[in-house]
């Protein structure tokens, strides 16, 4: 395996849900087996069982909710994602923001629970903010860009370089992806060249004809 990560988000594309889910992320896992690059998907909550017992990929939560046991209604409960089978999660992301407070929060219940911590971001300043704060990844996502298939790392390379620069000098031990926009093979090599180790995406795969197809194109040039 190639330390380059891909995490397709799932959103809440029909094309992504209940059984629509299970199709995408076994695409994922045959180009994930097939060229040595690890990839991720993160479905909505109820599919993540669905998911993780179906097909053997790293599966990530879309969020979150920073709460214990107990007395806490209607609530992403840290427990319940974890036994349902994820291995991770993002945290905070342009479509569904946190206060500072809450991305720390979230982090630290994530970490609690050993799952693997992604904080979304929108510029190189809350790049840093969020590397402050010692997730495993920061992924850095223009929201203008999101679902436009313009890609990041074409029309917006400095907010990637930035937060690679930001995020290695608040903490070294923070890694960086992008997203936004991403969806060819040109894509994610450019992603790379700007100093990202892989990319966070979602409509260019999921809305996709052949999502495999596109899951190809996006790794041929790695
Ligand atoms: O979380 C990934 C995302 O916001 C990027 O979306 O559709 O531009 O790949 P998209």
């Amino acid at each position: 395996m190639s330390s380059t990560l891909i995490v397709l988000n799932l959103k809440t594309y029909l094309e992504g849900t209940g059984e629509g889910a299970v199709k995408v992320a076994q695409a994922c896992k045959e180009v994930a087996d097939d060229s040595g690059i690890e990839i991720g998907v993160a479905p909505q909550f109820c599919d993540i069982y669905r998911v993780a017992s179906q097909v053997d990929l790293p599966v990530y939560s879309q969020s979150l909710d920073p709460v214990g046991a107990g007395s806490f209604t209607g609530h992403a409960f840290v427990q319940s994602i974890k036994d349902a089978g994820a291995v991770g999660t993002l945290i905070n992301h342009s479509e569904c923001r946190l206060t500072l407070a809450n991305i720390d929060a979230s982090i630290t219940t994530a970490r609690n629970a050993a799952l693997k911590t992604i904080v979304c971001t929108n510029n190189v300043a809350t790049s840093a903010a969020a590397a402050a704060l010692g997730p495993d990844y920061v992924a850095v996502e223009p929201p203008e860009l999101i679902g436009s298939g313009i890609p990041v790392s074409k029309a917006d390379p400095e907010v990637v370089t930035g937060s690679v620069e930001a995020v290695k000098r608040i903490n070294p031990a923070v890694q960086v992806l992008c997203g936004a926009g991403i969806s060819k093979g040109e894509d994610l090599a450019a992603a790379l060249e700007l100093g990202s180790v892989g990319v966070l995406l979602a409509s260019g795969i999921v809305k996709a004809a052949d999502p495999k197809a596109a899951l190809e194109d996006l790794v041929s040039k790695v």
